[in-house]
């Protein structure tokens, strides 16, 4: 299929959007500064923090912000739980009480209780084995994404 073109101006900054690709739902997240900050100090808590399962990401997004070089604010992940395929539900805000002593905002599944950071890097001691995966994407220019 085509590749999507999305403006990132949708996203506000702190929000996710929404696209379809290859009929598969795709976010974007506008990441702040301290949503990326966030990124920091979470190896321990996370089952593959250096992105080594070379599945979930394309080479260029094998980074601790798990983005293009320069463009580190704007996530793109496929919005697919890698357990057994629901949509996880973003929770940007910082430590709610349910969401355990690690957590600094991201992603959690509420069919089996994955969580995944604000990269989409998955927990440990929780189902899902894998971090969310990043799709191919390349920006045509500094406002815009294209996707696959
Ligand atoms: Fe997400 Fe099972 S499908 S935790």
């Amino acid at each position: 299929g085509a590749p999507v073109e999305v403006p990132v101006a949708k996203a506000e900054p702190g929000q996710q959007i929404r696209v379809i690709w290859r009929g598969k739902p795709v976010w974007l997240v506008n990441r702040t500064p301290e949503m990326l900050a966030t990124l920091e100090g979470l190896a321990d808590a996370l089952k593959d923090p250096n992105s080594d399962n070379v599945k979930q990401q394309p080479e260029y997004a094998k980074n601790l912000a798990r983005t293009r070089e320069g463009k580190e604010q704007y996530l793109v992940l496929v919005g697919i739980c890698t357990h057994l395929g629901c949509s996880p539900t973003y929770r940007p805000e910082l430590a709610p009480a349910d969401l355990g002593e690690n957590w600094k905002g991201g992603w959690y599944c509420a069919c089996h209780g994955s969580r995944f950071d604000l990269a989409g890097r998955v927990f440990k001691n929780v189902p899902a084995g894998a971090n969310l995966e990043v799709p191919p994407y390349y920006f045509k220019d500094d406002n815009t994404i294209l996707i696959g």
